[in-house]
């Protein structure tokens, strides 16, 4: 039998798309993780972790890019960035959540958790867990909580150590409405900026001081344009890691199964690392000997504590009654 040239033509085109297609489908999912913050701070190096133990557990089916220090996204932008399917795992600060819930807000109430020990019992528990899911109907996913740790207060004054030190002070806050009104309790000014803006913005005087862990003062250098950071410990910045849940849906089941894996290694790696990372980074900024470091009275925490008072009621019926009072459980061990 003869074949005829357009045949042999058809033939050769079909497997070409064949070879074609089945390269696609060997080509590993690459999964874009953004984030603001350096690498040596407790979630860059989780998300360097997750990228280490994803890579492992699925070899030649995905690939994990990283993207520290807003590289890709600042965190103006990365929310938005998720949901379009520019990126697929972020882990904005609690404190970033509050245009999709107003319950995850409850992180930011001040003087809510003792400890890092309680803010976890709490993450831990059936209500913690159940955050995950309440930006499901926006979209979002929420797969851990990583640990930064507790916030220090800093300015550019020479004495910080009452809630009278503050007032009329213009400080950065993160795009918190419970931040504001913790600022605005005190008779300060806040002002909400990106954090990749913090630095400028204390070096040049648009803002006196700002809020923020050890590890990430250190980090971005804050303490080289402050002079003085008093050790409040009066709130917490941790992390939700989101992903988008449609694309997260989507994904094959093995591979979703062995990314939820990585995050759960991830996890218990980046919230041991936390604690040791922050308390690195507090006695370095000592070393550095350029912003002082004070310590607080009990007095002094209870005029602070006081003072930040008013905005739990303000906020009591958005983030819920019960809520709080689960948050407040955890402190008891
Ligand atoms: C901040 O904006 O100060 C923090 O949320 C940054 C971070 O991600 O730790």
């Amino acid at each position: 039998m003869k074949l005829s040239p357009s045949f042999l033509l058809g033939t050769l085109g079909m497997s070409v798309a064949l070879a074609f297609s089945s390269a696609a489908v060997a080509q590993p999912v690459v999964v874009k993780f953004s984030h603001v913050v350096a690498e040596n701070t407790p979630k860059g190096q989780g998300a360097l972790k997750f990228k280490e133990v994803a890579e492992k557990l699925l070899p030649g089916k995905v690939e994990v890019q990283v993207f520290p220090n807003s590289s890709l996204f600042g965190d103006g932008k990365e929310m938005e960035a998720l949901l379009l399917g520019d990126v697929h795992l972020i882990a904005p600060s609690l404190s970033k959540f509050d245009r999709y819930t107003k319950q995850v807000q409850l992180f930011d109430l001040p003087f809510l958790f003792d400890d890092m020990a309680a803010v976890d019992r709490f993450q831990q528990s059936e209500k913690g867990k159940e955050l995950l899911n309440s930006m499901r109907n926006r979209g979002l996913q929420g797969l851990a909580y990583w640990h930064n740790g507790m916030k220090q207060l800093s300015t550019n004054k020479d004495t910080l150590q009452k809630p009278e030190d503050v007032k009329g002070l213009k400080f950065r806050i993160q795009s918190s409405d419970v931040l504001e009104s913790q600022f605005r309790a005190l008779d300060a000014n806040p002002q909400k900026l990106a954090f990749s803006e913090v630095y400028q913005a204390l070096q040049t005087g648009v803002v006196d001081g700002q809020e923020n862990t050890w590890s990430n003062i250190y980090s971005q250098k804050f303490h080289e344009v402050q002079k003085v950071i008093a050790e409040t410990n009066h709130g917490v910045i941790d992390y939700m890691v989101v992903t988008n849940s449609k694309w997260w849906d989507g994904l094959p089941d093995d591979i979703r199964d062995g990314l939820q894996k990585a995050m759960d290694e991830a996890t218990e790696f980046a919230n041991a690392e936390a604690a040791k990372l922050n308390e690195r980074d507090r006695q370095r900024i000592v070393d550095a000997n350029k912003a002082k470091v004070v310590k607080l009275s009990a007095e002094d925490v209870a005029a602070w504590r006081k003072a930040m008072e008013p905005v739990w009621k303000k906020f009591e019926k958005d983030i819920g009654a019960d809520l709080i009072q689960a948050a407040q459980q955890a402190n008891q061990n």
